[in-house]
C-alpha cells in the first residue's frame, strides 16, 4: 500500500539542519537536569530491561482520551477536569523520561524527536489552560482547548511511532543476531591471532562479534551495541568491580560487562547477545545457545 503523501513532509524531518541549534541547546539542558548517571539510568529504563517512556505515556494519553469521551457526555465535568490535571501532571514524567532517551539519540533521531517534544509540550500548555478554564467555570472553552490538546499529542503521537518503528530509537538493535546465526559450533580463528586482553573484532557467518582474550579463555559478544548498533571494538575496555571487564560504547556510552552482556550502564537497556567460546587445540570456537 502506498504511503499517504500528507505524511511524506514528515520523514523529510530527519534530514532539517536547521534544527541542529535547537537540539544542542536542549540537549545540553536535558544531560545537566539528569545528573548524575545512576539517575539517568533509571530514566533510561536499565533497571527494568527496556525503555519506561512507553509505559509512561499511557498515564496522561489515557487520561486526555477519557476526557475527550467525558467532554461529550452531560454531568461529567467533574470528572473530566480530575482526569485533565491528571494528565498534566503525569505528563512531567513521561516528558522526563521521554527527553532523556532523547538526548542519546542519532541527529536524525533527535530532529524528529524535538517537534515531537514540542507538539507534546503545546498539548501540555493546552490541557492545563483546560484544567484552569474550567476551574474558573467555562466549561465551554475549557473542552475548547482539550480538543485542541489532543489534536496537538496526537500529531506528537505520530511522530513518537516515527521514532520508535521507522527511525528504532528505543529498539533492542541485537534481537536479529540469534536468527541470523547458525546453530551449533562456529570456527573463530586461531587463538595465538587473537590480542591479549584487548578489544578485537572478529566476523564469524557475516556477524560482527566482540573478542577479549585472556590466556586461554575467550569471551565474546556480539559487537553490534543494543542501543543503536555502535561498532564496541572501538569503545573502551574498562573494568567494573563486580562485573570485571567491561567495554564502553563509543556512540553513546553504554557499558556492557564482557563476561555476561549485562547493561552496566545505559542509554542501552537490553543485554549485549553472549556467545559461549572454547578452544579446541588451537582454535576459537563460538556457539549462540538460542541461534539458527
Ligand atoms: S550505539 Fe548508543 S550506546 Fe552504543
Amino acid at each position: 500500500m502506498k504511503e499517504l503523501r500528507i505524511l511524506k513532509p514528515i520523514a523529510k524531518l530527519e534530514d532539517i539542519a536547521a534544527l541542529d541549534p535547537i537540539v544542542d541547546v536542549a540537549k545540553s539542558i536535558v544531560l545537566a537536569v539528569v545528573k548524575p548517571r545512576a539517575l539517568e539510568d533509571v530514566l533510561h529504563g536499565v533497571p527494568f530491561g527496556h525503555p519506561i517512556h512507553p509505559l509512561l505515556v499511557l498515564f496522561p494519553t489515557g487520561a486526555w482520551a477519557s476526557v475527550a469521551v467525558l467532554d461529550l457526555v452531560p454531568g461529567a465535568e467533574r470528572a473530566a477536569r480530575l482526569l485533565t490535571g491528571f494528565g498534566v501532571l503525569t505528563a512531567v514524567p513521561t516528558a522526563l523520561t521521554g527527553e532523556t532517551d532523547w538526548a542519546r539519540l542519532h541527529i536524525q533521531q533527535q530532529r524528529v524527536g524535538i517537534v515531537h517534544a514540542a507538539l507534546n509540550v503545546t498539548g501540555v500548555a493546552l490541557y492545563s489552560g483546560s484544567w484552569f478554564a474550567r476551574r474558573a467555570g467555562n466549561q465551554g472553552f475549557g473542552k475548547l482547548l482539550a480538543f485542541a490538546g489532543l489534536g496537538a499529542i496526537s500529531a506528537g503521537g505520530y511522530l513518537g511511532g516515527h521514532l520508535s518503528y521507522r527511525q528504532a530509537s528505543g529498539a533492542n538493535h541485537t534481537e536479529d543476531v540469534p536468527h541470523r546465526f547458525p546453530s551449533g559450533w562456529q570456527p573463530l580463528g586461531a587463538l595465538e591471532d587473537l590480542p591479549e586482553r584487548q578489544l578485537a573484532e572478529r566476523t564469524v557467518e557475516g556477524q560482527p562479534l566482540l573478542v577479549f582474550r585472556r590466556g586461554r579463555r575467550v569471551d565474546v559478544l556480539s559487537n553490534v551495541c543494543s542501543h543503536l548498533s555502535g561498532p564496541l571494538h572501538e569503545g573502551t575496555l574498562g573494568q567494573d568491580q563486580a562485573a570485571g571487564p567491561c567495554v564502553e560504547c563509543p556512540w553513546h556510552g553504554s557499558v556492557f560487562s564482557i563476561e555476561n552482556g549485562e547493561v552496566l550502564q545505559g542509554p542501552a537497556t537490553s543485554p549485549q547477545p553472549v556467545f559461549r567460546a572454547r578452544v579446541t587445540g588451537d582454535v576459537v570456537e563460538v556457539l549462540l545457545p538460542n541461534a539458527g
